[in-house]
């Protein structure tokens, strides 16, 4: 790697699931770690293993999948979490400790009851008992830009003696501005003596919205670290956002010579799979990502578009990529046409995965003329459900108008050998889906009370695949459930099962385990 390289570090996985509404599951953060690594990242940070057990699953998990990148494991510098973190790391190709301890006073006193000379003593002996287990260490002074710049540099100089190899210097509460940030960074850089043993890293939080300028001027000031998150999604306000870091440096190479491992073509893959795993979208205008990123309203711009993309275009669509929608597949496509086109598409489908995929492309094109591409992406992700189901929909009947109650009939079907099983019920609420969740809940015995319910449209026209994302709230567990349909009545009844199916699904495990 050269002097201009610049290492992008992923924190999706880790802060960003700790962002309200953004948590995951093993499998989907799994999904979202391999994409990750087809995106080119040079570090994921998988999870903080001590944090709970589904958090080290997953941290070992991904450990033990990732060939490519560096797999981090988020832990305090206390042995304990130092030891849970390293469990979970120690099968990766390329494992590192990334262990943390607040420096400023105001977390010192307020939070850690700790004086400075503790603090020391804490990061010191962590970063040694760290190195003892693993050669990559990385060490997060957090809350560093609130830090008296004098000790950051007397911690950064210890910890590095103790063989840290990447320092983090974090803007924890996202205060900096980009001048104050590099100031702080070309400190670090003059002052201490064994900073060139390590490599700098940033790691911004965009309260004042500064989190990618801020990552930006640190990369000049000789930051050769970022951490980001894709979609910018993190704690509070979010994380500097993985896909502006890129395309600005990508874009921006008169003024920002520095290079990155990125395959840009795979962001908007990455932006999407994130949105519909955690069910939260990248407003429409946000930068790279957003579903107006590439469009032009105005007839001024179009005029010019047309003549020249330059004249409106900083970047293509395709260098992040965006594609124009095209139609890709008719009623009379086989199997293979459709295992071809998801393979274009970077999906590679086992047998049974296809079957199930080729049924609900055929169903669509029933009542679809054309299917686009997103309509695809959305039923192959519906399809690829790993959650067994108890209950399947045959069928959801609503009456519902703008006076009185809804009524709802439900037909479902058990999980049973005989095909031809069937239960069918009816129910009342005071409007569609309510009435839905109530025949639902008297079929199955599972009563969950609704608290999101999101339909978004995945392509153009009114015959367009929506996709339902619903938060429900079943024995006081919050779970999701998603569903892909043409039909908004159909997704929701079926949305709504899936996390019944997921409710049922929990209480079986538990009664095997406890
Ligand atoms: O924001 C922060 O300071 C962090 C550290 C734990 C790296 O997320
Ligand atoms: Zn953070």
């Amino acid at each position: 790697m050269g002097p201009t390289h610049i290492r992008i570090f992923d924190t999706t996985l880790r802060d960003g699931e700790q962002s309200p509404g953004c948590s995951m599951n093993l499998k989907e953060k799994l999904r979202m770690a391999l994409q990750l690594e087809r995106l080119g990242v040079d570090v994921v940070e998988a999870g903080f293993p001590v944090a709970s057990e589904g958090d080290f699953e997953a941290v070992q998990a991904i450990a033990k999948t990732l060939r490519l990148p560096i797999v981090a494991g988020l832990c305090r510098a206390l042995p304990a979490d130092i030891d849970r973190a390293w469990e979970a790391l120690k099968d990766a190709v390329h494992p590192r400790i990334h262990t943390f301890l607040a420096t400023s006073d105001i977390h010192l006193e307020h939070k850690l009851r700790m004086t400075r000379s503790e603090a020391m003593a804490m990061a010191i002996a962590g970063v040694h008992y760290a190195r003892s287990l693993c050669s990559d260490v990385e060490f997060s002074a957090e809350d560093a830009t609130r830090t008296d710049p004098e000790y950051l540099c007397e911690v950064v100089e210890a910890v590095i003696r103790e063989g840290a190899t990447t320092i983090n210097i974090p803007d924890t509460v996202g205060y900096t501005t980009p001048a104050e940030y590099s100031h702080l960074i070309c400190t670090l850089m003059d002052t201490v003596p064994n900073i060139q043993q390590a490599i700098i890293s940033v790691h911004c939080h965009n309260d004042l919205g500064l989190a990618v300028a801020n990552s930006l001027a640190a990369i000049e000031a000789g930051a050769r670290q970022v951490e980001c998150t894709v979609n910018g999604i993190g704690e509070r306000a979010g994380n500097a956002a993985l896909e502006e870091i890129v395309m600005a440096l990508k874009v921006r190479q008169d003024r920002l010579p520095y290079s990155t491992g990125i395959h840009s073509p795979e962001i908007s893959r990455s932006s999407q799979l994130l949105a519909n795993i955690t069910g939260v979208h990248p407003q429409p205008n946000k930068a790279i990502v957003g579903k107006n990123a590439f469009a032009h309203e105005s007839g001024i711009h179009q005029h010019g578009v047309l003549r020249n993309r330059a004249t409106y275009e900083i970047m293509t669509p395709e260098s992040v990529g965006v594609k124009v929608q095209h139609i890709v597949l008719g009623k009379h496509s086989g199997r293979a046409a459709l295992a071809q086109r998801f393979s274009e598409m970077g999906y590679e489908l086992a047998k049974p995965e296809l079957e199930k995929a080729y049924k609900l492309f055929t169903k669509l094109c029933d009542v679809k003329k054309e299917v686009f591409e997103e309509d695809l992406t959305a039923i192959l992700r519906d399809g690829l459900s790993d959650i067994p189901e108890a209950w399947k929909l045959r069928l959801a009947q609503v009456t519902a108008g703008t006076q009185g109650y809804s009524h709802a009939l439900v037909s479902l079907k058990p999980h049973s050998e005989n095909e031809e099983e069937e239960q069918s019920g009816t129910g009342h609420g005071d409007g569609p889906v309510a009435a839905l969740v109530d025949a639902i809940a008297g079929l199955t015995g599972v009563r969950g009370e609704v608290l999101d319910f999101q339909v978004r449209a995945v392509s153009q026209g009114s015959d367009a695949v929506g996709e339902v994302f619903m938060k429900v709230e079943i024995d006081g567990c919050i779970l999701t459930g998603k569903a892909a349909s043409t039909d908004i009545i159909e997704g929701a009844a079926r949305a709504y099962l899936y996390a019944v199916n997921k409710a049922l699904h929990t209480q079986q495990l538990k009664a095997v385990y406890v």
